[in-house]
């Protein structure tokens, strides 16, 4: 059976990216053959198209670690054909032929059963930016943080995760600080909710290993100088998701808002979450976090033929939002 994939090749060194027409047969193994209806397009999937980082583990290989579609068919008893699943992360796309691609087929522990309350466009508008968001805040809140701890500060605001992240926590009654860089968001961010706006600059953060504690806590997608800044300023208790380094990886910190404040770091890693924790929070965002601006969120939907063209502006900060790939017929 043929069919279409953004597939990446890795050419002595050099890693080009392109729409092909392939054959079941050539998928990766595994015991679930998924019929892909939509994906989505992540800051990663773009780092693995473009060769600007180094995501995928082998060449040549489908591209997208998300994909919400059908099972065709499958070996394993608790997935018949016809059921309605999801897999984001475990490999997807760095291991494994990803899910930008008409066609998908994975392990039978990959497969998390798409929650009831979303539709498959749904599914893909969060993605893994719309899953990692919500860990991020069940394990905040797993740690205790509630919404009169304070506002809780959002950076890379405009971006997938931030988006999701922003309209979670409104929806969640916790007063949000969304930083963006890019004040032509700032609106956009408002009508998700953000109780205010701000740019990194805007935040003021000092330089003092302890600053006035007048955040609750913090979801961070840049990592780098504003990471360190924002833990400076976290109050007593609070709680920082460390999620993304858009910004930069490295950062310069003190041990004392951990052993004077009780702050929390916590590392927010999607790719490899266990499958019972990955499938709670899926549930979650079916359900009390499913985000109100779904749609706003997911504004931009593209073809799997415009994929390849779309990951450079989006490394480039020229999109907001996510990016919605249409592939089911
Ligand atoms: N840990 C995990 O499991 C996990 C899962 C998903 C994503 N991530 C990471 O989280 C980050 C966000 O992912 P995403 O899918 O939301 O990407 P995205 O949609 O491209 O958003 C990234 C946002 O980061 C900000 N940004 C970009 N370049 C920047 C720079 N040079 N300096 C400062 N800020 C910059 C921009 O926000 P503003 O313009 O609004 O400031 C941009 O919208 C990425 O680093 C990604 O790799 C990690």
């Amino acid at each position: 059976m043929a069919f279409k994939a953004c597939r990446v090749f890795n050419d002595a060194g050099t890693v080009t990216s392109r729409l092909v027409a392939m054959d079941v047969d050539d998928l990766c193994p595994g015991e679930v053959l998924i019929r892909t209806a939509w994906s989505g397009l992540n800051y990663k999937d773009a780092l693995a198209l473009t060769g600007r980082g180094k995501i995928l583990k082998r060449f040549p290989l489908n591209a997208g670690i998300d994909v919400a579609g059908t099972v065709e068919s499958s070996s394993d008893p608790g997935l018949a054909p016809g059921t309605q699943v999801l897999v984001n992360g475990m490999g997807l796309g760095e291991t494994q032929d990803g899910g930008l691609a008409e066609y998908v087929r994975v392990p039978a522990t990959w497969v998390v059963p798409r929650p009831s309350g979303l539709s498959a466009f749904e599914a893909m508008v969060l993605g893994t930016a719309g899953f990692t968001a919500a860990l991020a805040l069940h394990r905040m809140e797993q740690l205790g943080q509630r919404p009169d701890h304070g506002p809780v500060v959002v950076t890379g605001a405009s971006g997938g995760v931030g988006s999701i992240a922003v309209s979670i926590l409104a929806a969640k009654g916790y007063r949000t600080i969304a930083v963006s860089g890019r004040r032509q968001h700032h609106a956009y961010l408002t009508s998700l909710g953000a109780t205010e706006t701000a740019t990194p600059d805007d935040l003021a953060l000092g330089s003092r290993p302890l600053e006035s504690g007048r955040f609750g806590g913090a979801i961070d997608n840049v990592g780098g100088s504003l990471l360190a800044g924002l833990l400076r300023h976290v109050g007593l208790w609070g709680n920082v998701a460390s999620i993304g380094n858009a910004g930069g990886p490295s950062f310069d910190a003190t041990v004392f808002p951990f052993i004077l404040r009780g702050v929390s770091l916590l590392g927010i890693s999607s790719a490899n979450c266990p499958m019972p924790l990955r499938t709670s929070v899926w549930q979650r965002l079916g359900a009390d976090l499913k985000p109100a601006h779904l749609a706003d969120i997911g504004h931009r939907v593209i073809g799997l033929d415009e994929v390849i063209a779309e990951a450079v502006p989006l490394l480039d900060r020229e999109r907001h939002g996510r990016i919605v790939v249409r592939i089911g017929k």
